[in-house]
């Protein structure tokens, strides 16, 4: 039977899993210090980015002698760069487990032509991380957007490892522990945990990685926007703020806000935990529910931003067509905007519990799921 719409309502109905809802704290007069107008080499341009590097390195606990530089388009930029510069020198292995490691794979395999070995996963769950040979050049996500699937911890990885880890934590920096010491490249957009804008990459590289580098020169052409290197040596101005090519200073000072906000919540820890009490909240729905479920099939490695549910209610023939009508229903109500799976996931809802997103939201939203998929399990009845 149909239930009753509940009474309180999301006050940011913002669950997209990117671009992700803005810190509570957003506004955009709070972006008037952005020096519009002037030349990012200005010195005062400089000293806006050489500052988002910096409060990165520090909320992130990135060491020291790490590099960290903003370059262009965003994550996809920021790891194609890396794979393009780096592999190719030894043999690699591609490890995928949903949609945005597969395009990784095909970067691989289609593009570089390298020599490969393709591990993969269904959606839901992950590769057996204890299989994999890093003595080879090892690419993976750690947090699969589009299945909700995360890599536990870094234990699998060996200190003494020949080949490169090139990671790609776009949905996992800034909610997730991320062992610096397990990744030679680290890649994440702004848009994502940080509520940022996109267009712009962070791309993090160990001492090993720059070594790589200065080292190896690949058989194949590097546009002006992939280059990395001059000469053989590390082009060192990218990692102090001296970007390849123009950035938005807007979009830095939203960085720089989101940041500040970041530390104001305790820093990485407080994302942390904010990450994990939304996730702890559908938690406790889906425990109380026994029509829905994790597509991540092992706690162990369920996210705890990019959360990815399915329906398994066996009323349910065409769980496409319920979903998208589910998501339909809480988007038209003001309830909660683009939960629907990914276009290539399994059917389903996928709801941001990133830390820009207040836990009362997603506790305000959970009754209106209940109320939803009721609704549209009162309209199956009806045509049939
Ligand atoms: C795991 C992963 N990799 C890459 C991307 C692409 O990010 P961008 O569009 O910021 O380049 C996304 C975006 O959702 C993602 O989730």
């Amino acid at each position: 039977m149909a239930i009753a719409q509940p009474v309180a309502r999301p006050v940011n109905p913002r669950f997209s899993s990117g671009p992700c809802a803005k810190p509570p704290v957003f506004d955009l007069n709070r972006l008037s210090d952005a020096p519009l107008g002037r030349s990012h080499r200005a010195a005062i341009g400089k000293a806006k980015l050489l500052s988002a590097i910096e409060q990165t390195r520090e909320i992130l606990g990135v060491p020291a002698d790490y590099k960290i530089g903003i370059v262009p388009a965003s994550d996809t930029g920021a790891f194609e760069m890396a794979m393009w510069n780096l592999l190719g020198v030894r043999p690699v292995e591609m490890l995928a487990w949903e949609s945005f490691g597969a395009g990784w794979v095909t970067d691989a395999v289609k593009q570089l032509k390298l020599d490969a070995e393709v591990k993969t996963a269904e959606y839901g769950e992950i590769v057996d991380l204890a299989g994999v040979d890093f003595d080879k050049d090892v690419c993976f996500t750690w947090n699969g957007t589009t299945s909700g699937v995360r890599v536990p911890n870094g234990d699998a990885i060996p200190a003494d490892r020949a080949g490169l880890t090139l990671c790609d934590a776009t949905s996992a920096a800034f909610a997730m522990d991320l062992p610096w010491d397990k990744l030679d490249v680290t890649t994440f957009s702004w848009q994502k945990v940080l509520g940022g804008e996109a267009a712009h990459g962070m791309l993090i590289l160990s001492p090993r990685a720059v070594e790589r580098l200065e080292s190896y020169a690949p058989a194949w052409p590097l546009p002006k926007i992939f280059r990395l290197t001059k000469g053989g040596k590390l082009i060192d101005g990218i990692f102090k703020g001296e970007t390849i090519n123009t950035p938005s200073m807007l979009c830095v000072e939203d960085y720089l806000l989101a940041l500040d906000w970041a530390r104001s919540v305790g820093g990485l820890r407080g994302m942390i935990a904010r990450a994990d009490a939304n996730t702890a909240a559908v938690s406790d729905f889906v425990a109380a529910h026994d029509w829905i479920d994790f597509l991540a099939t092992d706690p162990a490695t369920r996210s705890n931003t990019s959360v990815c549910l399915k329906f398994t209610d066996a009323r349910i023939d065409d769980g496409a067509a319920f979903a998208k009508a589910v998501a339909k229903r809480l988007e038209t109500e003001g309830i909660a905007f683009d939960i629907g799976a990914y276009r290539d996931a399994p059917p389903g809802l996928r709801i941001w519990c990133g830390s820009t997103v207040e836990t009362s939201d997603i506790e305000a939203m959970l009754p209106w799921l209940d109320w939803a998929f009721n609704a549209e399990i009162e309209a199956l009845s009806q045509v049939a």
